[in-house]
């Protein structure tokens, strides 16, 4: 009998499968494979046979249940000519070990000092967005904004520094060449081996080696400094080293690895989500007047500290809506150890590439009302929310490698709404289309143009008004 191959739902091209599909319009495509309303979805990248899991009982599956069978994919070697072995890109003893290291840093107490710092980057950061657009008067790119207000809040929070005007700039620069570069090598079927020195190469590599230099010079200068001087991420990343392996055989490359990832993976999801809101902000005045009443009401004209966020319970709600539809982490891969036999009889064989997508499931009509439709409103309804699949809503992944910085990412987005909303409006160009580019994280297509004006207290206004 001659050996029938299985069935491929999305074959594709022949060697290249669907890699270029996935480059260039990766959204459509996943949606086209989610559309057809199986649970599982073949499709082929090269020569590679792969599965997108399109029901949240499978992603329970992944990252609960049968987490054991389902390891980070090889595509996760990709990213390592850039971030090297951090918590993203490994697994086994070594992933185990930088996690408990890092883990504590996010605990109830280390946020709770965090929050402040966020805070007051985010107060800096807003008046000065609203200072320099009132002076030029020109629309100003929000994806740049959210990049800088993210990056020093990065800094400030987990290595208890700031960086000057200039070289924040070069530094954000030199991100946004290495990880587009990194994009382009994550879906390639055939992708070009780094050492050929193409244009692209090379740029990515003086990218690359300024911000290796940076993260360097910080860690180099902490290191010499009385250890528990400080108290902060990057403290206890070289205080786990240090256990590891002895103050004198400190190995600098792990260092620059675990520190550069967190950099990485702390700001560029963190811009993508504040970019996002910026733009539901600008297209729901509704929820500007909302956020921004609640703000005032429980802020007034303070900082937001780490016990009054429980009380803005709208902005929390609009942001979780924000990361509905626009997860920054748009899909993410893993890999079965051995073969997988779902409650159905499908057979997904050792070795295979499984697809897990927010964006897709967290939009699946089976399992959303209005999915398409923006309504923070959704997250703030108990029955609702009873209604709702656990593991419908998935942006910061979940199981062991769920997202280090889930909480602290929450708190940053609620701490930066609420000083935006009180201090400013923003208005998107008229005629402005906005495309979501599915890249290494989900963001609006740049330059996000916007035009900011100083914003008036309500009662100011209702003043203005009875005057
Ligand atoms: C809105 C913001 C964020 C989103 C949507 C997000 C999403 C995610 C997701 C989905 C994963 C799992 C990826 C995978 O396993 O393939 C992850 C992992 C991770 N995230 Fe986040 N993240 C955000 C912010 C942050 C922040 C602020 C930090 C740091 C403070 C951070 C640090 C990490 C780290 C270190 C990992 C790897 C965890 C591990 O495997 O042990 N993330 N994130």
């Amino acid at each position: 009998m001659p050996h029938k191959s299985p069935h491929i739902d999305f074959p594709g091209q022949p060697l290249l499968g669907n890699a270029n599909r996935l480059l260039n319009d990766a959204l459509n495509f996943m949606s086209e494979m989610s559309n057809t309303g199986k649970k599982v979805v073949s499709f082929k990248i090269g020569r590679e046979t792969c599965y997108l899991y399109n029901h949240p009982d499978l992603i329970e599956r992944v990252y609960r249940s049968k987490q054991k069978n389902y390891e980070r994919s090889d595509y996760y070697d990709r990213l390592k000519p850039f971030l090297g072995e951090g918590l993203l890109t490994l697994e086994g003893p070594k992933w185990r070990q930088q996690r408990s290291v890092a883990q504590p840093s996010f605990k109830g107490s280390c946020l709770k000092e965090m929050t402040d710092q966020m805070a007051l980057s985010a107060d800096q950061n807003v008046k000065a967005l609203i200072n320099n657009a009132t002076n030029n008067k020109h629309p100003v790119d929000m994806i740049e904004f959210s990049l800088s207000i993210t990056l020093d809040i990065a800094l400030r929070t987990m290595f208890t520094t700031q960086l000057k005007e200039g070289v924040l700039s070069k530094l954000y620069d030199a991100m946004t060449v290495a990880l587009r570069e990194m994009e382009k090598k994550l879906w390639s079927a055939l992708p070009l081996p780094m050492w050929l020195p193409t244009k692209r190469h090379r740029r990515y590599k003086r990218a690359v080696g300024y911000i290796d230099e940076l993260v360097l010079d910080l860690i180099n200068e902490r290191v010499k400094r009385p250890r528990g001087e400080t108290n902060d991420l990057l403290e206890a990343i070289i205080q786990g080293e240090i256990d590891l392996n002895g103050k004198n055989n400190i190995d600098q490359q792990s260092l620059l690895d675990q520190v550069k990832l967190i950099l990485v993976a702390s700001h560029e999801t963190v811009t993508s989500s504040i970019s996002w809101s910026l733009l539901c902000l600008s297209k729901h005045p509704e929820w500007h007047t909302k956020l921004k009443t609640e703000a005032e009401t429980v802020l007034g004209d303070n900082l937001a500290g780490f016990d009054d966020i429980a009380n803005l319970p709208l902005s929390k709600a609009f942001f979780e809506e924000v990361l509905r539809l626009y997860p920054a982490a748009w899909s993410f891969s893993r890999k079965t150890i051995d073969e997988d036999v779902l409650d159905d009889g499908t057979v997904i064989p050792a070795g295979s590439t499984v697809v897990t997508a927010p964006y897709i499931i967290q939009r699946h009509p089976d399992f959303w009302h209005n999915p398409e439709g923006f309504d923070p409103a959704r997250f703030l309804k108990s029955d609702d929310k009873l209604q709702q699949h656990p593991f419908a809503f998935f942006p910061f992944a979940a199981g062991k490698h769920v997202c280090l910085g889930n909480r602290f990412a929450m708190l940053e987005g609620v701490i930066i709404l609420s000083s935006l909303v009180r201090a400013g409006e923003y208005h998107l160009l008229p005629g402005t289309h906005v495309e979501a580019e599915p890249a290494m994280t989900l963001r609006p297509k740049a330059p996000l143009l916007m035009t900011v004006h100083p914003q008036q207290k309500i009662d100011q206004k209702k003043q203005a008004g009875a005057a």
